[in-house]
């Protein structure tokens, strides 16, 4: 069964509704949030028609594996994503299982902590004309794709609508303080730097990914949200195809954007995706969680 919507009735409120996930309040646990993740999938800013079975369910154990991994490192906003710890009123409501995660509310900080190992996409466009990324200067003559010597912290605003933008981190300092984005810079590169070892050691290269952090306001440290390193917040290569001197799509969306590109259909509304992409593209994340979890797929 594919998911696409959800609506759920009261004690429910449903708060925001993104390209993939839709949120909700409900008053028996007014401290925190409830994440649904749907099977939407979207691709060049554009919400595809119809979804992938179970793409909602993979992210979420995605999520969770990472949000797992993570913890040692820095407060993450995880109540339980485990359905059996769920509260009664959400095991009303089978439909959510194992694509739900109920997270505690905190205060989000105004910018998206991306961080990239490889020189691509927006960073690569950068670079052929400046010579420079986020406007920090990175040695000359790299190819596209090619990894940096160090991983680069670069932050980009979060826009409420319209495009988010590539700023440098001193940017980032003026808007949300220099303690905060001390704590940003450092972890973020930290949480990469973990996640882009352990993955490349099950054949996958993180190539870039970005987090979102929140404030615990009474402590006033970074706490870890959102979801974390799935394909949906990340550039997925696989190791095995990697070569310098290219910038191929995050290898979950490789069939479904070349689909669209070749029938003139990228940007478009209204796209009904035929059976082989949904085939395709649903085995690509399958591929993801099985690579990175080293586990069967049992959901
Ligand atoms: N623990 C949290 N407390 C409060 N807000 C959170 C928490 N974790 C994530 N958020 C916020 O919830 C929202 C989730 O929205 P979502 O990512 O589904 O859609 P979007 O960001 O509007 O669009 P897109 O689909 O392009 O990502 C984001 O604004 C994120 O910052
Ligand atoms: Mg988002």
């Amino acid at each position: 069964m594919t998911v696409s919507q959800t609506s759920l009735p009261a004690p429910f409120r449903k708060v925001a509704s993104g390209k993939v996930r839709d949120l909700y309040e409900c008053e028996e646990f007014p401290s925190c949030l409830l994440f649904v993740a749907t099977d939407r999938i979207s691709a060049y800013d554009v919400i595809m028609e119809n979804g992938i079975p179970n793409k909602g369910k993979i992210l979420t154990k995605i999520s969770e594996f990472w949000f797992s991994l993570l913890k040692e490192k820095v407060q993450t906003h995880i109540v339980t994503s485990k359905w059996n710890e769920m509260p009664q009123v959400i095991q009303q409501h089978p439909e959510l299982k194992d694509r739900c995660m109920l997270v505690k509310k905190f205060k989000i900080l105004p910018i998206e902590a991306i961080v990239r190992g490889y020189l691509t996409g927006s960073a690569w466009k950068e670079y052929q004309t400046h010579g420079t990324v986020h406007g920090i200067q990175v040695p000359a003559n790299m190819q596209e794709g090619e990894a940096f010597p160090e991983p680069l912290f670069t932050p980009s605003t979060k826009a409420a609508e319209g495009h988010d933008e590539n700023i440098h981190p001193d940017r980032m300092s003026s808007i949300i303080g220099e303690d905060l984005a001390k704590q940003v810079a450092q972890t973020a590169v930290d949480l990469y730097k973990v996640a882009r070892d352990y993955a490349l050691q099950k054949g996958i290269i993180i190539a870039d990914t970005k987090f979102e952090f929140g404030v615990d306001e009474l402590t006033n440290k970074i706490v870890l949200v959102d979801e974390v390193l799935t394909p949906d917040s990340s550039r997925f290569w696989l190791a095995a195809d990697y070569k310098v001197g290219a910038s191929p799509d995050s290898f979950d969306k490789q069939f479904l954007r070349n689909w669209l590109t070749s029938n003139k259909l990228n940007g478009k509304p209204g796209v009904l995706l035929p059976e082989h992409i949904i085939q395709s593209t649903g085995k690509k994340y399958m591929d993801a969680y099985e690579m990175i979890t080293g586990k069967n797929w049992s959901y």
